[in-house]
């Protein structure tokens, strides 16, 4: 079999429950699909993104599924350009530690909210520790369930930055319509006109971390 490039692998990682990791991966991973073949892997014990797909009739553009054991995602057995996983919220596990050892890039998304942003030291210096043993490893903040706040979002950018990890310009805001492609099993892309807004705060998101 000839050798087929390795996938480029991102994670959706914050040891705090709720800031959007399975939103925004579920989401991505469908984004990513409209350019390659791609998986989407539930590392989470919860297993939200998998209960998601199973919520449509409609076929995802992308395909799913749990990560018992830990696929060795460039072997898969179809061809894969792009992995997304969602990570549970926790960091010290072997599994998210031996992960970050072979990701391209991980995306911490962050409530636009000083409490959360206090737990993420620890979160900073893991990634920081990954790094030196996988030197081609990006990471950045993501502001999640922003409000349409220009003076919050703009001070939420500026105490991320303290943190020294790069933190995305596109925000993404607090829409309903991830709430209801969830429930109906779908991305917000497979939505037209009601998903537009936020399929093109993704796509904004994918050209920065591909860049
Ligand atoms: N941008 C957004 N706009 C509106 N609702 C959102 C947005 N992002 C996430 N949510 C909602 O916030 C809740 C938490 O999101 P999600 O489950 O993606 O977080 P998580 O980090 O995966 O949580 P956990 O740590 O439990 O795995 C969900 O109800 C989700 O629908
Ligand atoms: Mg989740």
């Amino acid at each position: 079999m000839p050798d087929r490039p390795a996938p480029f692998q991102l994670a959706l990682l914050n040891h705090k429950g709720g800031t959007g990791k399975t939103t925004l991966a579920f989401n991505l991973a469908a984004a990513l699909a409209q350019r390659d073949s791609t998986l989407l892997v539930d590392l989470d014990a919860q297993g939200s993104a998998l209960q998601w797909a199973a919520q449509g009739g409609e076929p995802l553009p992308m395909r799913v599924q749990a990560a018992h054991p830990l696929p060795p995602a460039a072997d898969a057995a179809e061809p894969t350009a792009f992995v997304v996983w969602d990570c549970p919220p926790a960091i010290d596990s072997p599994q998210v530690l031996a992960l970050l050892a072979r990701l391209d890039w991980v995306l911490v998304p962050v409530l636009p909210s000083p409490v959360d942003l206090w737990a993420s030291w620890h979160l900073v210096r893991l990634l920081q520790q990954a790094s030196s043993g996988n030197p081609g490893l990006r990471a950045a903040f993501v502001i999640n369930q922003a409000e349409p706040d220009s003076a919050l979002t703009a001070a939420m950018h500026q105490a991320l930055r303290e943190f020294g990890l790069p933190v995305l310009t596109t925000v993404v805001r607090r829409r309903a319509i991830y709430r209801s492609a969830a429930l109906g099993g779908q991305a917000v892309q497979m939505l037209g006109r009601r998903g537009a807004a936020a399929t093109a705060e993704l796509e904004a998101l994918i050209e920065e971390i591909l860049k």
